[in-house]
């Protein structure tokens, strides 16, 4: 069998002594996309910071391998550069940097880690306003400081141009939909679909099925009090809508 792109096994994390993430198993094969859904508070945001390598979380077991190498070690910086790419359901605002400015950084950084000289200023530029044409980004937004003040779907294309740059294989991408608005939703999906390449991977977390009409995933995972419970195919996420999440974990709804 070939390496997975993201392999997590039997993953424990703790915050402030109480245990969220209870046992997740999740196999993500390179090229594929897959889906998270679950109900609010089930853990999903806490299990993408814990793949960003955000501390406060205390992990007690588990593994977590990106493309064979185990990345719980590393910083997130690190991680990053081995390849992961992790969009937050909460964007976060960088007051006095322009998001142009934190864009180049960012691509320079990854760069230099590789061994890699700095992109040249017009080759930059040249990129940006390639990936940023798709995603409805002008260059004003781009000369605002990054997510301040930007609406949700600002923030939210903000963060699939930063992807678009970057190249990582692997893209975690917390409630991408939250926030936005239809024409906003299609915007932000077309730019995450034409990252889809068959080598890169991507796991979309969500808890409404609609971002799946959009992003539509190679297999589907139902998520419940901290673990993944079932996977199947997109339908799952269809039955999941129809039934709701009790027809699966046997809770009421929070
Ligand atoms: N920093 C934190 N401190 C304490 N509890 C937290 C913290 N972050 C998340 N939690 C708790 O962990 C649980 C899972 O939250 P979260 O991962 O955000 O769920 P989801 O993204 O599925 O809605 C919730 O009960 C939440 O209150
Ligand atoms: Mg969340």
């Amino acid at each position: 069998m070939t390496t997975p792109m993201l392999e997590i096994r039997d993953l424990h994390v703790r915050i402030e002594e109480r245990e969220i993430l209870k046992g997740v198993n999740l196999v993500v094969p390179k090229g594929e996309v897959h889906a998270i859904m679950g109900r609010n508070g089930s853990g999903k945001s806490t299990l993408s910071y814990v793949l960003a390598g955000k501390d406060d979380y205390e992990i007690t077991s588990g593994e977590v391998l990106l493309d064979g190498q185990n990345i719980l070690e590393m910083e997130p910086s690190e991680r990053a550069v081995a390849g992961l790419f992790l969009a937050f359901q909460y964007p976060i605002e960088i007051p006095g940097v322009a998001t142009m400015t934190f864009l180049k950084a960012a691509l320079n950084a990854t760069r230099k880690a590789k061994g890699e000289g700095e992109i040249s200023t017009p080759d930059f530029m040249r990129a940006v306003k390639e990936a940023g044409a798709s995603l409805n980004i002008d260059s004003t937004m781009l000369k605002r400081a990054l997510n301040v003040g930007f609406s949700g779907g600002e923030k939210k294309r903000a963060e699939i141009l930063q992807m678009a740059l970057l190249k990582p294989k692997m893209c975690v991408l917390d409630e991408t939909d939250s926030g936005l608005d239809i024409d906003a939703l299609q915007v932000v999906s077309k730019g995450v679909n034409a990252l889809r390449d068959g080598t890169r991977s991507m796991l979309v977390i969500t808890h409404y099925q609609r971002l799946l009409n959009h992003i539509v995933p190679d297999v589907v995972h139902v998520f419940s009090d901290g673990k993944v419970v079932e996977s199947g195919t997109k339908e799952l996420a269809l039955e999941l809508e129809a039934k709701g999440y009790a027809g699966f974990d046997g809770e009421k709804a929070a």
